[in-house]
């Protein structure tokens, strides 16, 4: 039991403090948005196979990696990697990643506490809904509101992410992860018994492939990986905390079906809403800020959903924040021997540097484009679609293709006390087909 001193103290702590960190605003905010502009039900089709196929062996890779090491990212590949130095840096770009992602996903988390002090003092009620409109568009493209938010966030993730692993992380997984399930399905019945909320669920499941494009596809696989936050070291980190004992294929596969049904589930609440009141599915980030406050208020009770659903989407975003937080400060203290307060209090502020850039790309920095997209835009689109694909075929290669065989095995089957009846099953998808998968996609979406 020696181990559980380092980490998680339960399977079901591991698995809820994992699943927090992959479910999020990926899920209520980005999924929703990803599918309306991808034509729904393909997507969802799409998405679930990548989950399948790719996801969950690679989540099982990342655990390994994690488990094997105990270690951050960056120590991870400096100890499995051996003399082979050049693995360290698949762990630098796991920590840039995690730079980059909580940068502009900071900015959308502070927009939801935004949405909660609005929704519960009333101000979004009772709006037309160009009036809804200009409410977030006056916010997101201020200077100084959406700072401070931002700022708010961080302080809060930073605060768990100190009280440490055990009595920060898994316990506040604990509490909010069954919350966020709760209102979830409170809000499910609220959307379904909307007339006309057939429409909206037609959309999401009625796969109709000829809307389908490269890039979608690229989008579905960058959605299924930002999703479950693989490709860049999250669950390599957090795989380090899992005990010894825990059987990875189950606590992969669980936080698998935790995402995916709460992507479906926030599909569920808000396409049929968007379809029985008529507005645009396909109506990108501002998708959930936008158009669904015009939801809440042409319904009845909606001002009270509308506090629901902006706490929901809180807590979403606060048990991811505290992962990506947590990749930066296991670094820090392992790597770089720092207190863990200080560790947070610093990648927290680096993390508010850089961010603060995100925030402003929707104002005062809107016209500051690189690539023809803003800085939120730049980050989300390099994260989601080539660095966390790309991070994800080097993974696959370093434990296909370079770790010992024998290893893998030995921390999967837990050290050959567990049945391997699906390992060659598993060996099989990350040696051969999720290399080969992730080459094509990433080439398709390149030149696509
Ligand atoms: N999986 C998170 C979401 O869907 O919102 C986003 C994320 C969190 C990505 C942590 C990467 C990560 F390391």
């Amino acid at each position: 039991m020696a181990d559980n001193q380092r980490g998680f103290s339960s399977s079901i702590g591991a698995i809820l403090a994992a699943a927090g960190g992959a479910v999020g605003l990926g899920n209520v905010w980005r999924f929703p948005y990803m599918l309306g502009n991808n034509g729904g039900g393909a997507f969802l089709t799409i998405y679930i196979v990548f989950v399948i196929l790719i996801g969950i062996p690679l989540m099982m890779t990342e655990f390994v990696i994690g488990r094997r090491s105990q270690s951050n990212v960056v120590g991870a590949y400096r100890k499995l990697g051996g003399r082979h130095k050049g693995w360290v840096s698949l762990g630098i770009l796991g920590i840039v990643a995690a730079l980059l992602i909580y940068a502009f996903y900071s900015v959308v988390a502070g927009w939801t506490l935004n949405y909660i002090v609005l929704s519960s003092s009333g101000q979004t009620s009772g709006l037309l809904p160009h009036e809804v409109a200009t409410v977030f568009k006056d916010f997101s493209q201020g200077s100084l509101w959406p700072l401070v938010y931002q700022f708010i966030f961080l302080a809060l993730t930073a605060l768990v992410v100190t009280m440490g692993v055990q009595k920060g992380i898994e316990k506040v997984s604990k509490v909010l992860m069954p919350l966020l399930f709760i209102l979830l399905l409170v809000m499910c019945v609220r959307s379904l018994s909307l007339d006309g909320a057939a429409k909206g669920l037609e959309f999401l499941f009625k796969p109709d492939f000829s809307k389908m494009t490269g890039k979608g596809v690229l989008e579905a696989l960058g959605q299924s990986f930002f999703s479950l936050s693989l490709g860049m070291g999250a669950m390599v980190t957090y795989g380090s905390y899992i005990r010894k004992e825990d059987k990875l294929l189950k606590t992969s596969t669980w936080i698998a079906v935790c995402d995916s049904m709460v992507a479906i589930l926030a599909g569920i609440v808000i396409f049929p809403a968007v379809f029985a009141f008529g507005m645009d599915p396909a109506s990108g980030p501002e998708l959930v800020y936008i158009v669904l406050p015009n939801v809440f208020n042409s319904m009845p009770m909606g001002n009270i959903f509308a506090i629901v659903f902006f706490v929901l989407l809180g807590i979403a975003a606060l048990t991811s924040t505290i992962s990506l937080l947590e990749i930066l400060v296991a670094f820090a203290v392992e790597e770089l021997h720092w207190k863990r307060g200080v560790a947070s209090a610093v990648s927290s502020a680096v993390v508010f540097a850089i961010g603060a850039f995100c925030a402003l790309s929707f104002g005062p920095l809107k016209e500051a484009t690189i690539f023809g997209k803003t800085l939120f835009d730049l980050f989300d689109m390099l994260t989601a679609s080539y660095i966390m694909p790309i991070g994800a075929l080097l993974m696959t290669i370093f434990l296909g293709w370079f770790y010992p065989k024998a290893e893998v095995r030995d921390e999967i089957t837990n050290g050959g006390t567990l049945k391997a009846r699906l390992f060659g099953a598993y060996y099989f998808l990350i040696r051969y087909i999720a290399p080969v998968a992730l080459i094509i996609i990433i080439i398709y979406g390149i030149i696509g």
